[in-house]
């Protein structure tokens, strides 16, 4: 079946009517229900699934075994997401062995599509959740007790998913088996449109981080208490949004974002106790990254301090940069024509797996430039190419 085909199968599952985003946190009923797609369309495909101790779902063609070629992606979502962030490098994928297969392919070695959860790290905080897991860049325990915004654990929401979160944590047999890992994802830029290519190669995904700022304050009433005499943290933390946007432009390069902002405890008649918001940070250079972060710290300490409030910044993950593999990315390009090589300012679990296998990625052009959002896009004919191009690719490892 094409890509095209694919998508249109899963295209009303956790989208909103009205403003057309998708919201598939991971494990959710839109989550589960992905899942359940995919595993249809292994079962359809004949492919062999299992799903292993994170969570992370394995289709084999082919016997699990070292030296494994992987591909594949995620099907969860931020919150008001676009259709292809993720299940484009899935519906890819499996195409991809349908190309291969029509063609009379045999490969020398076995293929994996996987699905990761909770790439967006957008119920739990954390990205590539189900990667850092299997490589033991999280530790079992610190994921166990991480909490979702209405207080339910990941043990609790992976227990209710099917997967057993005593056995989660490193998986040295999975990552034993990962001979070359390629994810192809939807571009989240504008670099295909101004080269007028369909593909592109990836080079490199710039470090990237997430900090929980806390504001404290004295919660009180609207109406009683004089403008004078308060200690608004919600004032407080309106400014620091401002000083993270001005000290991130006075930064060549750098891009720093508070998408997710919190009052506590949020009535219209009532000062808030407490302010929570979080920042993403990003630059070339990770150096410039954190000491951008520090930046941030001292500007918020002194708009605290005029306040009469507090603040806590507490980092919650870190990606430092990764440059993919640089013999593959090679590999990639010349069997795709050439394709152009581009780095990208957005997190994949091919970043993660790449300090520990060969890893590569692939992007598909994306006509508005714009993802993390509804108007993210793929013109039929290039979804439906993604396909033949991931296939190419493969072939050349599989051979
Ligand atoms: C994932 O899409 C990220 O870069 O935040
Ligand atoms: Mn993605
Ligand atoms: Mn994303």
């Amino acid at each position: 079946m094409s890509v095209t085909g694919l998508l249109a199968d899963i295209q009303q599952i956790g989208r909103d009517a009205t403003s057309g985003g998708y919201c598939r946190p991971v494990f959710s009923t839109a989550e589960m229900d992905l899942r359940a797609w995919f595993l249809g369309e292994a079962d359809r495909r004949g492919l062999d699934v299992e799903i292993d101790r994170n969570g992370i779902i394995w289709a084999w063609w082919g016997a699990p075994g070292p030296g494994s070629v992987v591909t594949g992606s995620h099907l969860d979502s931020v919150p008001g997401g676009g259709a292809f962030d993720g299940p484009l490098g899935v519906a890819a994928a499996l195409a991809a062995v349908d190309v291969l297969r029509a063609d009379g392919f045999t490969p020398q070695r076995s293929l994996a599509v996987a699905v990761f959860p909770e790439e967006e790290g957008s119920r739990f905080g954390i990205a590539c959740l189900g990667s850092r897991l299997m490589t033991g860049k999280l530790s079992a325990d610190k994921a166990r007790s991480l909490t979702d915004a209405s207080g339910t654990t990941l043990a609790e929401v992976f227990a209710a998913g099917g997967v057993d979160p005593r056995h989660l944590g490193r998986d040295e047999d999975a990552l034993a088996r990962v001979g070359h890992y390629v994810e192809l994802h939807i571009e989240q830029g504008r670099g295909l449109i101004d080269l007028g290519r369909p593909i592109a190669v990836g080079s490199t995904i710039l470090g990237h981080g997430r900090w929980r700022a806390t504001v404290r304050g004295q919660g009180n009433h609207a109406g009683t208490t004089l403008m004078a005499d308060r200690r608004d943290p919600l004032v407080a933390a309106a400014q620091m949004v401002g000083a993270v946007s001005s000290l991130a432009r006075e930064t060549d390069d750098a891009r720093a974002t508070v998408g997710r902002f919190e009052p506590v405890p949020g009535g219209t008649n009532v000062i808030a106790s407490e302010v929570r918001f979080w920042i993403d940070a990003r630059h070339p250079d990770d150096a410039v990254t954190l000491a951008l972060v520090e930046r941030f710290r001292s500007a918020f300490e002194a708009i605290a301090s005029a306040h009469g409030c507090t603040v806590e910044v507490r980092e919650e993950s870190w990606s430092a940069g990764v440059d993919f593999d640089p013999g593959l990315a090679a590999r990639l390009s010349a069997a795709l024509d050439d394709a152009p090589l581009l780095y990208t300012g957005a997190g994949h679990d091919a970043g993660i797996l790449a300090e520990f296998v060969p890893s590569g990625m692939l992007f598909t052009r994306n006509p508005t430039g714009i993802s993390h959002s509804p108007e993210e896009y793929a013109e039929d004919a290039d979804a439906d190419h993604s396909a033949f191009a991931l296939a190419q690719a493969l072939r050349g490892l599989l051979s």
